[in-house]
């Protein structure tokens, strides 16, 4: 089975993935990783250098590419993965996923951005809490359209990765 986590940034897609990929003993794969061993560079050189668009459509490809592997993984993606071009539907349409949204309130996405924010380049600019907590409430509303549509939503609060994976661990079988 392919398992893509979803979520906003700071929702803990990477350490649950790690985490549930043991559980699983599948291997893991994080898609920011993946783009940026294609590109030899990382996420804030690509957006800096070749801009947004650029970054969206090597997103896709790899993604797809990854989509067609035979072997099964966890995949933690980035944050506005399934919301660009046919991603999501890339990620419904592909044999043997399943699709897991990690929500987290505002609140605790603002407080784990602010000290976070540096190398994202989406919010690297904000420069107050208010600032982040507004920009992140309105693009997470943007988002949620996206994101709703897995197959699985996990409330998160403040609970550990490893609570957290064996949740869905117990939600897949
Ligand atoms: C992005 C999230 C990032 C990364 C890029 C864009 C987004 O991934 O892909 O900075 O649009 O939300 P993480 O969610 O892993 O931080």
């Amino acid at each position: 089975m392919k398992i893509m986590l979803i979520g906003y940034m700071g929702s803990g897609k990477s350490s649950v993935g790690k985490v549930l990929s043991e559980l699983l003993d599948i291997p893991f794969k994080d898609l920011d990783h993946e783009i940026q061993h294609a590109e030899g560079k990382d996420i804030s050189t690509i957006f800096l250098e070749k801009g947004e668009i650029y970054f969206r459509k090597v997103e896709n490809s790899i993604l797809k590419e990854l989509l067609l592997s035979e072997a099964g993984f966890v995949l933690a993606t980035g944050g506005g993965t399934p919301c660009y071009a046919d991603s999501l539907e890339a990620m419904r349409s592909a044999e043997n996923t399943k699709i897991v949204y990690l929500r987290v309130p505002l609140p605790i996405l603002g407080d784990r951005l602010m000290v976070d924010k540096e190398n994202r380049p989406l919010l690297a600019h904000l420069d107050s809490k208010e600032a982040l907590v507004e920009f992140v409430g309105i693009h997470l509303f943007e988002r949620s359209h996206f994101y709703n549509q897995a197959e699985m939503i996990i409330d998160v609060q403040e609970d550990t990765p490893q609570t957290i994976a064996k949740k869905i661990e117990q939600q897949l079988l």
